[in-house]
């Protein structure tokens, strides 16, 4: 990601506005969320969005596959036609379409060392997010201890 440019300005919710609702508490704020593309990852995002439209960003962290970029595995995601893929979010963009465009892909991968990110997102994402829902991880129960620690616990 070279170029980011998310504006985030916490301070234009009131602190009571904040506390009263979920939606207040998450507007203006910017979220990572890993695991985007699984079950339990698709339900937060359709979730945060439907819900919480006000919110800043969401940067989804996502390893790039062999011929898919994180940008590509990103609109699949969200456009994919296929039944079952991505009408979770029809809603969206029925109702909230631009909260649509508050998704940005980073890449990264987190069985690396500091998730893979590259310094540019790990610092981009320091001072941007301060709320994370870590939903990736090894479902496979007969993987090597070593790869479904290095995958699921941090
Ligand atoms: N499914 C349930 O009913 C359920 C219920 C309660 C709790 N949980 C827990 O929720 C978590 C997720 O489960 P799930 O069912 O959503 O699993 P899932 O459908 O297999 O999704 C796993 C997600 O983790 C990502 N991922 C895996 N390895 C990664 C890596 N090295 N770097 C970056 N991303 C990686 C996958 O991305 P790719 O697309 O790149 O593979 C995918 O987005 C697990 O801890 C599970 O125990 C699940």
């Amino acid at each position: 990601m070279d170029t980011m440019n998310v504006i985030i300005n916490a301070n234009s919710v009131n602190d009571s506005e904040k506390s009263d609702s979920i939606e207040g508490f998450y507007a203006n704020n910017a979220i990572l969320l890993t695991g985007a593309t699984g079950f339990v990852g698709k339900g937060i995002l359709e979730k945060l969005m439907r819900v919480c439209p006000r919110i800043a960003a969401i940067f989804i962290l996502l390893r790039p596959k062999k011929d898919q970029t994180i940008e590509q595995r990103l609109r699949k995601l969200i456009d994919d036609p296929k039944p079952n893929h991505s009408e979770i979010y029809d809603s969206i963009r029925i109702k909230h379409p631009s909260v649509l465009k508050k998704i940005h892909p980073v890449k990264g991968d987190i069985s690396l060392p500091d998730l893979g990110l590259s310094q540019e997102d790990r610092i981009m994402l320091i001072e941007n997010v301060n709320i994370l829902f870590h939903a990736a991880a090894t479902v496979r129960f007969n993987e090597p201890l070593n790869v479904a620690v290095g995958v699921t616990i941090y």
